[in-house]
């Protein structure tokens, strides 16, 4: 296993692990110092491209996104989606994962569980390839959302669902919007690390959308915690612009030839 990830999936004596998402290589830059993972997901079809959900991103998008955020990444795990539709079989998936890899030099794939494709994982970690498990709300195959784990039937799937996506080979497993009490359970029960997104700090780690915690996003649910409101920033800082280009302030003779 690469010492990256070795290090990050030991879990005695470890930090709570950090893990946030880039699409740019200058996001990437700015974050890669306070992350233990970086990854390119699928979520760049809401947050880039203005689209409803992440179905229609396809692979030479996320690609063109990996490489531009794979050259502002020097120490963080790089993990990258796979697209919804990449991996509906063995051989697609791993055809897929092997040209996302080698066109952006990602150290891992993540795949979505439709609680179906423990195989898949299973077959592509046989083929050396690093995987990222997710579980719970999973975006690409439920149509609402909804929080997971709220009853007793559903809370013993999850952690049956996350313990076979363990044994399949995963080296970390997404928990997304799953009741902190059953996020706790998976947890203890896992050997390998936890990231959470909506599903408490019972996890071994956080991960979340950047531009969502930067106020950036217009997406701000219950689970994200807004730092800092850029897109407010930017408005002044425009209308700012505007003012001076229409009086005539700017361009003055230092910016001028
Ligand atoms: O696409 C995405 O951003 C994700 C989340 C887990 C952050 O999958």
């Amino acid at each position: 296993m690469r010492s990256k990830i070795k290090k990050f999936v030991t879990k005695k004596n470890r930090h709570k692990l950090v893990c946030l998402t880039a699409y740019t290589k200058k996001m990437a830059s700015i974050i890669d110092d306070y992350c233990d993972l970086i990854l390119v997901g699928d979520s760049v079809a809401n947050v880039i491209y203005g689209m409803k959900n992440t179905h229609n991103i396809n692979i030479d998008t996320i690609i063109n996104h990996g490489k531009a955020v794979r050259l502002g990444v020097k120490k963080s795990i790089l993990v990258v989606d796979m697209p919804k539709g990449s991996y509906n079989n063995i051989q697609q998936a791993k055809r897929n994962a092997k040209f996302i890899i080698r066109k952006t030099k990602c150290d891992a794939v993540k795949i979505e569980n439709n609680k179906k494709n423990f195989k898949i994982i299973k077959e592509l970690v046989k083929d050396n390839i690093m995987v990222m498990g997710h579980i719970g709300y999973t975006p690409q195959f439920n149509k609402k959302f909804r929080v997971h784990g709220s009853s007793i039937k559903e809370e013993k799937k999850l952690i049956q669902e996350a313990k076979i996506v363990q044994k399949a080979g995963a080296f970390s497993i997404v928990l997304e919007c799953i009741k902190g009490v059953v996020a706790k359970k998976i947890t203890k029960e896992l050997r390998i690390p936890t990231i959470g997104i909506g599903s408490s700090f019972n996890c071994d780690g956080q991960i979340l959308v950047t531009e969502d915690i930067l106020g950036m996003s217009g997406f701000y649910p219950k689970f994200v915690k807004k730092y800092v409101n850029l897109n407010n920033l930017i408005k002044k800082s425009i209308k700012k612009f505007n003012k001076d280009v229409k009086k005539s302030l700017f361009p003055r003779k230092k910016h001028s030839f």
